[in-house]
Order: structure tokens, then C-alpha cells, then sequence
């Protein structure tokens, strides 16, 4: 018989992604999803890829009893729990909203996972834990610093509960990967990013104004202590990134785990700055993008990127698909959403 994975936030962009290689990879999906940040169409996307009718459950992961009956009317053993609210901006005018979700959420998990013995829990981490580390690139060694928004510290806070619960109640294994910044969308294009409204990430304020929806994309500084000024991140292929929840899934299923709580940093290792990005885009597209230098983002780090050995040699896991690819997949993306040809 096939393992089954609940994936919560499965209709969000990592979640419907991570779910298509789940398929791939020969296991059962059942989703859950509140929709309060994505649509229902993304659900249809990832069955018309996989051509299987996963099972889709709009429920919220706040309400533990509707939650609790999703555990009753299916059978798995793993969790992948991406479920939460994720704009920093956000987060600092309402806290209290993203800790209810965020932490409330995972608490449910948690105790329905105890209490209905559900043992594997892959959580949603980011790479926002380390703020800007003194020393790069970061490795899973690299001490957390203090959070510097609601929604980072909910990220800290869950991994600690997440390893305080996994120590107390030793039928649970978790393991956390911490994301540096996702951006693609899948080769077919019939699922990608989806935000509402003016995005605040920069591939899909890239992939609009490309579009023509917006008339210019800010550079927020062009004054870093990096080569050209601007600053530098880790972007790392959705398709790629998929791929590492299936083997933390994979690892878990299969009793690898070293210890009841595992941390790894899921990026590419290479650092790339906002002015390369957007070259590399205009390399891989054929198509400009405008834009001008303006004031640094209040609260932006300067530069992080991954030290990847330990995913890499741990996980057997490693980033494959090329920057320009990538960025290719998310104006492939951008086009389809728009009707460009
Ligand atoms: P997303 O908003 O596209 O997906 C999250 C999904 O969870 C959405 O479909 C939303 O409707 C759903 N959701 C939110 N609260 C819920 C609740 N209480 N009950 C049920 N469903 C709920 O975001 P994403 O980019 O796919 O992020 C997924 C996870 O990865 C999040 O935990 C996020 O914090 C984390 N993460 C994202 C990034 C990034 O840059 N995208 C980086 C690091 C970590
Ligand atoms: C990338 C770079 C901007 C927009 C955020 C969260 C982080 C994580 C990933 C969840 C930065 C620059 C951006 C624009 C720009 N999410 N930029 N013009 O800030 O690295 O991380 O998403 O955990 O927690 O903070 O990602 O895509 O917003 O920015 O110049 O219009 O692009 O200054 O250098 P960021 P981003």
C-alpha cells in the first residue's frame, strides 16, 4: 500500500509544488487548505499534472476539531506542514494574527499527531532565523538570531516547539528545513506563485512589471557591502525545493532520521544579487525589465546565502535547475496568468 502525506497550505505555492512531487514520487497526498492565501484552481492545476484526484479538505489547521476529523477520515503517517501566514510587512501591523495562525496551527498538529498517533512532521522554516548572520554562508550551525518581525519569530518559536515536543513524546520525528528565497514555477506553468495583490517579493514584481502590471521595479539599495551594491540572496528553484520535502519525507518513512529533530538549510548555495537577477531574467526571456535604483527596504539584510554540504550529504538532496531556467518557468507563469503569448 502507498504511504499517505497530509499536506497542510497545499493549495500555497510551495505546498501545491511539494505536492506534485509527492505524486511523482509514489506516495498518497491528501490536502488541506483554508484558502485564505490561494485559490482552489491550484489544486485543479496540480490534479491535471498528476492526472490523480487528490483529495482536498478546506479546512482551517486553527480548528482542531475539523482538523481532527481529517485524521479520522484518512490514514498517513507523515505530515508536511506549510500552513501558515508569511508577509513579514504584515506580521508587524497584526501579531497577533500571525501568531494565532502560525503557532496555533502547528500546536494542533502537533497534539493531533500525539493524540492520534501520527508519527513523521516535515515543517516549513526559513532561512529569516539566521537574520544576517557575521559569517557566510550560513550552516545549520550558524546561531539563530534574535527575530526581527512577528512572522520570523513564529518561525523560531516553531521549530522550538517543535523540538521540545518531538524530545517529550518520542513517537514524533520532525524535521525543519529552512528555506532561502523560493522562486519558479512548475515547467508546465499550470501552477506558480499566486500573490494578492502589489507583490513584496521580488520574482513576481520582476515577472508583472515584464508584464507590463506594474511600470517599474524598485532595486531597494544599491549601497550593500556586495559587489554591485545591491543586495544578495539564495534563490532556490520551486521544483527543486519540492524535491527536498520528498526526501525528508522519504528519510523519516524509512527510519534514517539521526535524531527525533533535524534542521536543514534548503538553498543553492550561491548567492545572487538583485541587479544578477535581474540580468540573468532578461538573459533567459529576451525581455527587459524596467527599473531604477531607489532607498534601501527598511528591515532587508544585506546578504545570506546557504552552506549546503549538510543537506547535500545528509539528505542526498541538492539543487539542480539552472538560475536562468528558473527564472524562464516564472514568466512562463506570468504569461499564462496574463494571456501573453
Ligand atoms: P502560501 O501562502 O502560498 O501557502 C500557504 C498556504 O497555507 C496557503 O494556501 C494558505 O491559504 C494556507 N493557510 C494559511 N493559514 C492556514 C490555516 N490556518 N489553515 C489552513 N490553511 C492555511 O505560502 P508559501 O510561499 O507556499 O509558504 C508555505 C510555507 O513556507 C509557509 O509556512 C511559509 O511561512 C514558509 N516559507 C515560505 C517562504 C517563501 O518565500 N515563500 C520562505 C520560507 C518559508
Ligand atoms: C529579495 C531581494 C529585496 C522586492 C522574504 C522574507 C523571508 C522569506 C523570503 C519567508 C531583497 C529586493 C525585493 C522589490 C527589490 N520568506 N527587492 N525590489 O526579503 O529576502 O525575504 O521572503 O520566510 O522571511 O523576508 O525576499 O523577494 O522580498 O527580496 O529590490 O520590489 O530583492 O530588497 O534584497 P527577502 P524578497
Amino acid at each position: 500500500m502507498k504511504e499517505c502525506v497530509l499536506v497542510t497550505g497545499g493549495a500555497g505555492y510551495i505546498g501545491s509544488h511539494t505536492t506534485v512531487e509527492l505524486i511523482a514520487a509514489g506516495y498518497d497526498v491528501v490536502i488541506v487548505d483554508n484558502l485564505s492565501n490561494s485559490e482552489f484552481k491550484a489544486v485543479e492545476g496540480v490534479r491535471t499534472i498528476t492526472g490523480v484526484d487528490i483529495p482536498f479538505e478546506q479546512v482551517d489547521c486553527g480548528d482542531k476539531e475539523a482538523l481532527g476529523r481529517v485524521f479520522d477520515r484518512y490514514k498517513f503517517n507523515s505530515i508536511i506542514h506549510f500552513a501558515a501566514s508569511k508577509a513579514v510587512g504584515e506580521s508587524v501591523e497584526k501579531p497577533l494574527l500571525y501568531y494565532r495562525n502560525n503557532l496555533g496551527s502547528l500546536i494542533n498538529v502537533l497534539e493531533l499527531m500525539r493524540d492520534k498517533g501520527v508519527r513523521n512532521l516535515v515543517f516549513s522554516s526559513s532561512c529569516t532565523v539566521y537574520g544576517q548572520p557575521e559569517v557566510l554562508p550560513v550552516t545549520e550551525q550558524t546561531p539563530r538570531q534574535p527575530a526581527t518581525s512577528p512572522y520570523g519569530n513564529t518561525k523560531q518559536i516553531s521549530e522550538d516547539i517543535i523540538r521540545d515536543t518531538v524530545a517529550a513524546y518520542p513517537a514524533l520525528y520532525g524535521i525543519a528545513l529552512r528555506y532561502f528565497n523560493p522562486i519558479g514555477a512548475h515547467p508546465s506553468a499550470l501552477i506558480g506563485e499566486l500573490p494578492k495583490g502589489v507583490p513584496g517579493n521580488l520574482v513576481p514584481y520582476m515577472t508583472q512589471t515584464a508584464a507590463g502590471l506594474r511600470e517599474c521595479l524598485s532595486v531597494f539599495g544599491d549601497d550593500y557591502n556586495t559587489p554591485d551594491g545591491s543586495a544578495i540572496r539564495d534563490y532556490i528553484d520551486i521544483t527543486d525545493l519540492a524535491r527536498a520535502h520528498v526526501v525528508a519525507v522519504d528519510r523519516m518513512v524509512q527510519g534514517k532520521s539521526k535524531s527525533h529533530y533535524e534542521f536543514f538549510n534548503v538553498g543553492t548555495g550561491r548567492g545572487v544579487s538583485v541587479l544578477e537577477l535581474i540580468a540573468a531574467f532578461e538573459r533567459a526571456t529576451g525581455v527587459k525589465v524596467n527599473h531604477r535604483i531607489v532607498g534601501r527596504r527598511a528591515g532587508d539584510i544585506e546578504k545570506i546565502w546557504a552552506d549546503t554540504t549538510f543537506a547535500n550529504q545528509e539528505l542526498g538532496w541538492k539543487a539542480q535547475r539552472k538560475l536562468e531556467d528558473t527564472l524562464a518557468s516564472a514568466w512562463a507563469w506570468e504569461k499564462k496568468l496574463r494571456g501573453i503569448q
